[in-house]
Order: structure tokens, then C-alpha cells, then sequence
């Protein structure tokens, strides 16, 4: 078969860096030859890039592992590789769990896919679980200079210091590193030419942003938003500690910068912050908020919680209820602590499940009040919406509000790209209707 007729199949689960990930390996593989198909049936190379934040996230991949085989038994010389963060955790245990699996590549190795590839053809079944000196983006080709959706996302910075006692993430994609602010300007113009006009910078701790040079990320904010042709800025996740003055100062003062903020507390008890190594008290996050909201008065909140951390108690979930309440989110998420290996929390004794899953009920119910709230207050008010693609039905087309509301509303696709005066007439489930304003 030549070179030019294989064709890759990337499926991506967890976090958006993932999905920033999947796109760069796929221009590295279209390097190689690869084509990208949007089905495993008709693929010579899968490849899963992978998610170790709760157990379930790690355990969907051996399920879609067990159908691959399945697969590759009619199609024998197809491929099939493990990436992302359970790769890293797990490295080689995913071959003698799941024979079936060619190669395993860590997220700080994708550069090397070639030479994986290569070495499989050689016979081997390699595991890159590395984290190289080198920065990957560096040496992985980016997308072909077509056309792209009007929102994008660029990372900016990876890995994380913190070391909350539940998560994985400081050990998959392991210590705090920024890119080069040129380096990110340049990759912005180079999507703004292309049509984007919309980033989101992502990092693990993306407000920790900082590169060899000092560029904090309110400065590499101020520097993006410099760039003709782009309209929005965000930026995502941040941790509380790592929110300056300059940042909050920019939200007031910055135009392109969306008003949009996720910022995850995972508590609202004292005792259970500590025990989870957040490093900063309720009290810290709720000053925090009204610093921020001070700058930017109409700033949509979100969050991430996790209930049932070991050693929490109903007292303490109380306390993160009256958190949500202060705030007042206009989205979140909220999960039941799911124990890791080799998480310092892993080990000790837990919140028996029941008592999880009521907790998480009881938290849910609350945050969708919150958010179906603050969607409600859109009611009524013409929005500047950003013309993302077509919606499910025909004639519609979907589009982001300042505050990362979906919107649906009746428009010719050939606005697709810009941004328009849009009426909210109603609030439907997790998005809003809109009509285009005069
Ligand atoms: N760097 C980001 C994202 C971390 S993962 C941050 O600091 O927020 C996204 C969310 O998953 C976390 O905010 C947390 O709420 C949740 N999470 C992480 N580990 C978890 C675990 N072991 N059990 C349940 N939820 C977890
Ligand atoms: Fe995980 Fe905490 Fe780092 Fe976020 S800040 S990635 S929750 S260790
Ligand atoms: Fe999951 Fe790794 Fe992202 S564990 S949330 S894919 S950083």
C-alpha cells in the first residue's frame, strides 16, 4: 500500500489539552503519510489519547480496547496505540493487560510518533513514557495551512506543581512548563490567517503562565490581543493561588479577553482544602471572586468540586453548598473523589459511595439552579455571538456568547466566523435561542 493511502484514526477523551494534542499528532502523522478518517473501521492506525483523572475515564480505554481487537482480527494489519495521561501512569502494564496495543507514547513524547512507528515495523512494541528535555511543539509540524473553525485552542503552558493529594495530573503530564511567548504569538498569527478568530490558551495551570523571559499571562494576553483579526481571548484552567493583580487588572481593562472565568475551588471546608493540598482557605477563594468581580462586574463564573473526599463530612459539605451560594456559577462541574494510584489520598479511608452519590446529587441540584439562572438572565438581552458552524437543524447555525453560552439561532451559514448581534429569546436546557438583532 503506498504511503499516501493509510489512514489514522485519533480518538480523544479527558481535556481539551487532549484535543489540542490530537490535532498536532495528526498533522505529525499527515507528515508520515497518514490521512485522518473519523472512524476506526476504515483505519491502519488507531490511536487513543487518553484520560487517568477518575478511574472511569481510565477504564472506558481497556473497554475500547476490547472492541479494537475485535477489529484488528478481521484487519490484521492495523494499529493500534495508547497516548495521553493513562498511557503515561501505566506505560507498559497496557501491553500485558491489553496485548492487542502496538505501541504506548506519554503526552510529552508525541514528537517521537515517527520513530515508534518506525520501530514497530521493526518488530518491537515500544513504550515512550519519557519527558524530554525538548518541547515537543517544537518538533511537531503544525496543521496544514487550511481553513479552520473560528475557535481554536493553543497550549501555552503544561504539566503542574501543585499537587492536590487526589489528582494525577502532576505525574502524567508532570512539572510546570511554559512555551516561549514568541513562539505562541507566532503559532496565534499563523491560526488568525487561517480564520481563527477565537483562542483559548490552555495550560493545567494556565495562570501559573510564565516564560524564560518573565511573560506573565496577563502579559501574553495583552501581547495576543495585539493581533489583528483576533476577537476573543480566553484561558483555561486556573488555579486560585496563581490569580495576580495583572490578571484581574486585564479582565477589567482588556477587551478581547472573554468574561468568562472557570476556576475550580473543589471545596468549600477548610479542613478538607488542607487535607486536599489546596493551599488556600474558603475564605481565600470568596476575596478572590469579589477582586475579580470588582474589575469585571458582568464575569461568568465556573467551577470544578469534588464531593466525598476521604475524611469529609456532612459538615463539610455543607460548607462547600454555602460556597456555591456565595458565588453564584453560571456553569460547573462537580464530581464524586475518585481515588487514584499513587495519589497521596489514594490510601486513606473513604466516604462510603451512597453518601457520595448523594452528596454529588444534592450538589448538582444546586448548581443547575445556578445555571439555568444565570442563562434566564440572558433572557431579553442582544449579545455579540460568534458564528461557530451549523446547528441540528437546518437553516440554524451555533455560535459561543461572551459567556460561553451555546447559541442556536436561524442564520445563513456564510456567517460562520463573525460576530453578530444576537437577541436571547429563551433559555433551552444548557443553551440559549437567539435571533440576529438588526
Ligand atoms: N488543572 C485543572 C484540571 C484538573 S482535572 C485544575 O487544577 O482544576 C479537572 C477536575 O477533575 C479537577 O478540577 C477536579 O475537580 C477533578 N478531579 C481531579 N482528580 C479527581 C479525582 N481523583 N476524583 C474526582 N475528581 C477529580
Ligand atoms: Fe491537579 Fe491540583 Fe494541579 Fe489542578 S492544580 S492539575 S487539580 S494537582
Ligand atoms: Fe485527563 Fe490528562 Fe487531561 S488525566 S484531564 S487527559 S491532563
Amino acid at each position: 500500500m503506498a504511503a499516501a493511502d493509510k489512514k489514522v484514526f485519533i480518538k480523544t477523551y479527558g481535556c481539551q489539552m487532549n484535543v489540542y494534542d490530537s490535532e498536532r499528532m495528526t498533522a505529525a502523522l499527515g507528515a508520515q503519510g497518514y490521512a485522518p478518517t473519523d472512524t476506526a473501521a476504515d483505519a491502519d492506525l488507531v490511536l487513543l489519547n487518553t484520560c487517568h483523572i477518575r478511574e472511569k475515564a481510565a477504564e472506558k480505554v481497556y473497554s475500547e480496547l476490547g472492541r479494537l481487537r475485535r477489529l484488528k482480527s478481521e484487519r490484521p494489519g492495523m494499529l493500534i496505540g495508547v497516548a495521553g495521561c493513562v498511557a503515561q501512569a501505566e506505560g507498559a502494564e497496557i501491553i500485558a493487560r491489553a496485548p492487542v496495543v502496538d505501541l504506548v507514547v506519554g503526552p510529552q513524547a508525541y514528537h517521537r510518533l515517527p520513530q515508534l512507528l518506525a520501530r514497530r515495523a521493526g518488530g518491537e512494541r515500544p513504550v515512550e513514557t519519557d519527558f524530554p528535555a525538548e518541547d515537543k511543539f517544537d518538533h511537531l509540524p503544525e496543521a496544514p495551512k487550511a481553513r479552520r473553525a473560528p475557535a481554536a485552542f493553543l497550549t501555552v503552558q503544561e504539566g503542574c506543581d501543585k499537587f492536590c493529594a487526589f489528582c494525577v495530573v502532576p505525574y502524567t503530564r508532570g512539572a510546570e512548563v511554559s512555551r516561549p511567548a514568541a513562539r505562541i504569538e507566532a503559532e496565534a498569527r499563523g491560526l488568525v490567517e487561517r480564520g481563527v478568530v477565537e483562542i483559548t490558551l490552555l495550560g493545567q495551570n494556565v495562570n501559573a503562565y510564565r516564560d524564560g523571559e518573565g511573560t506573565g499571562l496577563a502579559a501574553l494576553v495583552r501581547r495576543l490581543a495585539a493581533i489583528d483579526g483576533l476577537a476573543r481571548i480566553r484561558y483555561t484552567t486556573s488555579h486560585p493561588n496563581d490569580m495576580d493583580d495583572a490578571l484581574i487588572a486585564a479582565h477589567g481593562d482588556e477587551a478581547k479577553l472573554m468574561p468568562f472565568l472557570h476556576l475550580p475551588v473543589q471545596s468549600g471546608s477548610d479542613r478538607v482544602l488542607k487535607a486536599m493540598n489546596r493551599r488556600h482557605r474558603a475564605e481565600d477563594y470568596l476575596r478572590l471572586v469579589e477582586r475579580i468581580r470588582a474589575a469585571r462586574p458582568d464575569m461568568a463564573l465556573s467551577g470544578d468540586f469534588i464531593v466525598g473526599f476521604p475524611g469529609e463530612t456532612e459538615a463539610d459539605f455543607a460548607e462547600t453548598l454555602s460556597l456555591v451560594e456565595t458565588v453564584g456559577y453560571a456553569q460547573a462541574y462537580s464530581f464524586a473523589y475518585s481515588a487514584r494510584p499513587g495519589t497521596p489520598a489514594a490510601g486513606r479511608p473513604g466516604v462510603a459511595e451512597a453518601e457520595k452519590s448523594d452528596r454529588l446529587q444534592r450538589l448538582q441540584a444546586v448548581l443547575a439552579r445556578q445555571q439555568a439562572a444565570f442563562q434566564t438572565a440572558q433572557v431579553g438581552r442582544t449579545l455579540p455571538v460568534l458564528v461557530e458552524k451549523p446547528g441540528r437543524e437546518p437553516g440554524q447555525m451555533t455560535g459561543r456568547s461572551p459567556y460561553l453560552n451555546a447559541v442556536h439561532l436561524a442564520a445563513p451559514g456564510d456567517l460562520a466566523g463573525r460576530i453578530v448581534p444576537v437577541r436571547i429569546v429563551a433559555s433551552v436546557a444548557n443553551s440559549l435561542a437567539g435571533e440576529l438583532a438588526a
